[in-house]
């Protein structure tokens, strides 16, 4: 079988990784790709291309699954354009990944369906948004309506920092051209990733993850699509898995039925949990996290491609999958800059050579003249390693990354702190 997948991230390099060691797969294709997926003789890059012409190359190419990792694709309809060509793809119908697509949508959704979640309201008009932030006071959350790639998002601790959230994302004049934000309580506790794939009906879990989202150590500095990530996450004690199913997980499966659009493809409920163990969601996300998919892809040892395909086809069953008990930690290499304005360009050097247990995944690279590595977006690289713990695996990550070369490269050492006994 050829399979496609579609994105250029860490995420998508994990997931074609992952997907070649199956017996089933003869190809996979990635598109576009990166510096990564380039440099492995058992990979394919081809050129992103628009919907329509995916659709007809994809049947052409006699694609047998495409597995989609960004939400953008979503957001355009991919789902819907290769089912209606009889292509089996893993993801959200355009309407359904309105759950990431749209918060405050994802927002309603949750409130219909008695899903916990921290108290909101919606606004286009920019007074009665600041009179809602006067009233509430801070610590308070202020996000953007839309698809913002992670930086629609500002928990402010003032007033005035969620004043100028607002400011910044609702135009002064104009109130209805569409924007909107949602402004919600500010919940404490501690963050897990929660991630299912469905076929519309059976809900498969996959491995407890922890992303860290701040930039730098301390989980100080700036929120960003995920600086590093590891998969199992102990703060998900077997009772937490269970009621984050029957809480969070079943409630939006189900609900997406109700409303007539079935949710097939991975879902991905970020919960905070807090000191009593209650648990509420935060978002939801129609794909798998980035970078959470690559230590939880190191962990498995099912065939990808057998469960992807049950599940394009809506027959999951009883498919069950299999996990490394170790803890496995990705460690991401940012450029210079990011997450304000990466600078791309870099020359990358001193990779590690292959050895058991680490992969580096690459996300933001590109292969310049003469096969030269460099730099082409703000998460560059994603150093991941298997550990008897994740004190373990870190250690390992590290050590990767120590050999790395990267101008103004930046990355946390203290990625899995919490898992590691608070040691940082
Ligand atoms: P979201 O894209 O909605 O998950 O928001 C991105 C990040 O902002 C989350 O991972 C949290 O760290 C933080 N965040 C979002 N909503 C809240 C909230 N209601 N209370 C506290 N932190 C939040
Ligand atoms: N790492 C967080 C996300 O993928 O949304």
């Amino acid at each position: 079988m050829r399979v496609l997948v579609l994105g250029g991230g860490g995420r998508e390099h994990a997931l074609a990784w992952k997907l070649v060691q199956s017996p089933m797969v003869s190809q996979v294709l990635v598109s576009p790709g990166n510096g990564g997926t380039a440099a492995d003789e058992r990979l394919t890059n081809v050129p992103e291309m628009a919907l329509p012409d995916l659709v007809q190359w994809a049947k052409h190419q006699r694609i047998g699954l495409t597995v989609v990792g960004p939400e953008a694709w979503l957001a355009r309809g991919v789902v819907d354009a290769f089912r209606a060509e009889g292509l089996a793809i893993v993801g959200p119908t355009q309407r359904a990944a309105q759950l990431e697509t749209s918060k405050s949508y994802a927002k309603a959704f949750m409130q219909r369906h008695g899903i916990p979640t921290a108290a909101y309201q919606t606004f286009t008009e920019r007074q009665a948004a600041r009179d809602y932030i006067h009233a509430q006071g801070a610590p308070i959350v202020v996000k953007a309506d839309g698809l913002a790639a992670g930086k629609g998002v500002v928990v402010a601790a003032s007033v005035d920092e969620a004043l100028q959230a607002v400011d910044a994302m609702l135009p002064e004049l104009n109130p209805n051209q569409g924007a909107r934000v949602v402004i919600e309580a500010c919940l404490q506790g501690e963050e897990a990733s929660f991630m299912v794939l469905c076929d519309g009906e059976t809900v498969l879990p996959l491995a407890t993850s922890q992303d860290h989202k701040r930039l730098s150590d301390g989980d100080q500095g700036p929120n960003t699509g995920g600086m590093g990530a590891y998969s199992p996450a102990p703060v998900v004690t077997p009772e937490l898995h269970a009621r984050i199913m029957r809480e969070v997980i079943k409630p939006a499966v189900q609900g997406m039925a109700k409303d007539g659009e079935p949710y097939t493809g991975f879902l991905y409920a970020g919960v905070m949990i807090d000191a009593q163990q209650t648990v509420h969601t935060l978002e939801f996300n129609c794909r798998l996290g980035d970078p959470e998919t690559q230590p939880i892809l190191m962990r498995l040892r099912s065939d990808l491609a057998a469960v992807l395909l049950a599940a394009a086809k809506g027959c999951l069953g009883d498919a069950e999958l299999d996990w490394d008990t170790r803890c496995a930690l990705g460690v991401v290499l940012a450029a210079a800059g990011y997450p304000q304005a990466a600078r791309v360009g870099d020359v990358i050097t001193g990779l590690p050579g292959p050895q058991d247990d680490l992969e580096v995944f690459h996300a933001g690279t590109v292969r310049g003249e003469g096969g030269v590595l460099q730099s082409a977006g703000g998460r560059v690289l994603c150093a991941t390693a298997l550990g008897a713990n994740a004190a373990d695996a870190r250690r390992r990550a590290l050590e990767a990354m120590q050999g790395i070369t990267l101008e103004g490269g930046q990355y946390r050492r203290d990625i899995g702190w919490r898992a590691a006994g608070g040691k940082r």
